[in-house]
This record gives structure tokens, C-alpha cells and sequence, in this order.
């Protein structure tokens, strides 16, 4: 696949075991920060429109505010009821203090 790394914001703006959402040319991305690292997925829920910003973080998962439905951060691994499909994931480095997501073939412009 092709890569489209994105500068989408500082490394500070993802505080230790937080979540923000961040909208990236129109596309809702959901940025994490576990033990030093940075994780990157969609933002809205497989299973309804909610925003896992919104929800709670318990080291690499991601619950879900509105019906508690959880993923894994690191992959997008759906874990638990009611969401079962996994959610999208991408590649993120961290390059002069900002944070880059490989968004691949997603047109950003
Ligand atoms: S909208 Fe996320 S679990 Fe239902």
C-alpha cells in the first residue's frame, strides 16, 4: 500500500494515557499515548456514531462511551460486545516532535 505519512499534530498535544481526536483534512482520528507511545485509529465507533476520544482509555484499550464496547489501541482489534468489526489502525512515528500517521491510500486532499 502506498504511504501518505500526515503531520497531524505536536507530540505534547497527546498527554500520557490520554485520548484526543484530532480531524485531519475531514478524517476523525483518534490519538492515544501508552507508555511513551503513540497509537492512531478512526475515531468514530464500528458500531455506532460515537467518538472513542469520548471514552475511556485502560492502557491499550479504548472503551467505548456509548455502549462500552472496547478496542485495541494497537491494532483496532474489536475485544468485546457490541462491536464486532475491528476498527481501522495506522502506522504513526514520531519525527522533531510531531506526530506523523501513515493514512495510506485515504485521500487527504
Ligand atoms: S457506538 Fe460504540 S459500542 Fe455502540
Amino acid at each position: 500500500m502506498t504511504q501518505n505519512w500526515i503531520d497531524v499534530t505536536a507530540r505534547e498535544t497527546v498527554a500520557e494515557d490520554d485520548v484526543v481526536g484530532i480531524d485531519v483534512n475531514g478524517k476523525d482520528l483518534a490519538l492515544y499515548s501508552v507508555s511513551g507511545e503513540v497509537f492512531a485509529t478512526d475515531n468514530i465507533c464500528t458500531h455506532g456514531h460515537a467518538r472513542l476520544s469520548d471514552g475511556f482509555l485502560d492502557g491499550c484499550e479504548i472503551e467505548c462511551p456509548l455502549h462500552q464496547g472496547k478496542f485495541d489501541i494497537r491494532n483496532g482489534k474489536a475485544l468485546c460486545e457490541p462491536v464486532n468489526e475491528d476498527i481501522r489502525s495506522y502506522p504513526v512515528k514520531i519525527q522533531d516532535g510531531r506526530v506523523f500517521v501513515d493514512l495510506g491510500s485515504f485521500p487527504t486532499s
